[in-house]
């Protein structure tokens, strides 16, 4: 787990603080026709006008390269999506809207899904649970806790409610490249895992499915999907972890960043 110095944090900070404007743009953008390249493009757009670049274009694991610039995943997709002109949104789906961007040589990486209009009652609630989950975590991340800590805080939530914690992907450290140490996984035991230390900086993210959690993926090589077809939800924060508690990176250029304290 890497500790920063100052002029470190106040560059993920403001990498962070890019990748939460652009990801609250997206969002306000999200409503029935758009299609999801047009999408991936808006944020093609933010992220140029902000003076950032993608952390995920041409991203590469083994020999993939991701070809968008951000990651939209829509209902039963749960990470990874690519924007496509043929998929149109409809009142009623959810899409997750990933945006990680590389600003001042660091990055910050945030995630939300999203409704499409009004959507089914259970389907909102997957939501607001999974987003719940991220915030438990979030206050799992301070001093004399290990990583464990955090992923047990957020599998709680979630299995309380009934839905399952996807095990195939996980949060993550961040800072000169998207994915540092530690993993930071949404299940597990407190004990688990090393030490949190002061001036780290760690993705938490939670992926949820509403029925079980086992994924499988698309042909195209990226896209995860649930296995079993139930509706997923992620959502991300870029936190430093402080001597007094965590505090979110990943909000938007001009508002106040959250100190969890
Ligand atoms: N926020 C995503 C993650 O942490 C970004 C992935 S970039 C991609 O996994 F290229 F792999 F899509
Ligand atoms: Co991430």
């Amino acid at each position: 787990m890497i500790v920063r110095n100052e002029q470190q944090m106040e560059a993920i900070r403001e990498a962070a603080q890019v990748a939460a404007t652009v990801l609250d743009r997206m969002c306000m953008l999200v409503a029935p026709g758009l299609n999801t390249y047009d999408l991936d493009q808006s944020g093609r757009r933010f992220i140029e006008e902000l003076g950032a670049e993608s952390a995920c274009y041409k991203y590469q694991v083994g020999s993939r390269i991701y070809p968008a610039y951000t990651c939209l995943s829509v209902n039963d997709e749960v990470v990874h999506g690519i924007g496509s002109i043929d998929r149109v949104l409809r009142e009623g789906d959810v899409i997750s809207v990933d945006v990680c961007t590389r600003y001042n040589g660091y990055i910050g990486d945030n995630c939300r899904t999203v409704a499409v209009g009004t959507v089914d009652p259970e389907v909102q609630w997957l939501l607001d649970i999974t987003e719940e989950s991220l915030y438990e975590g979030i206050k799992a991340a301070r001093l004399g806790n290990r990583v464990g800590k955090i992923s047990s805080s957020v599998q709680r939530v979630v299995e309380n409610a009934g839905f399952s914690v996807i095990r195939d992907f996980v949060g993550h450290g961040v800072g000169k490249s998207l994915h540092e140490e530690p993993q930071i996984p949404n299940f597990g035991k407190p004990g688990n895992g090393p030490k949190l230390r002061e001036n780290s900086v760690v993705c938490i993210e939670p992926m949820v499915n509403m029925g079980k959690y086992g994924v499988k993926m698309a042909d195209d090589g990226w896209t995860a999907l649930s296995a079993d077809g139930s509706v997923s939800a992620h959502f991300e924060h870029t936190v430093i972890i402080n001597r007094d508690g965590p505090e979110i990176l990943s909000v938007p250029i001009g508002k106040e960043a959250l100190a969890l304290v």
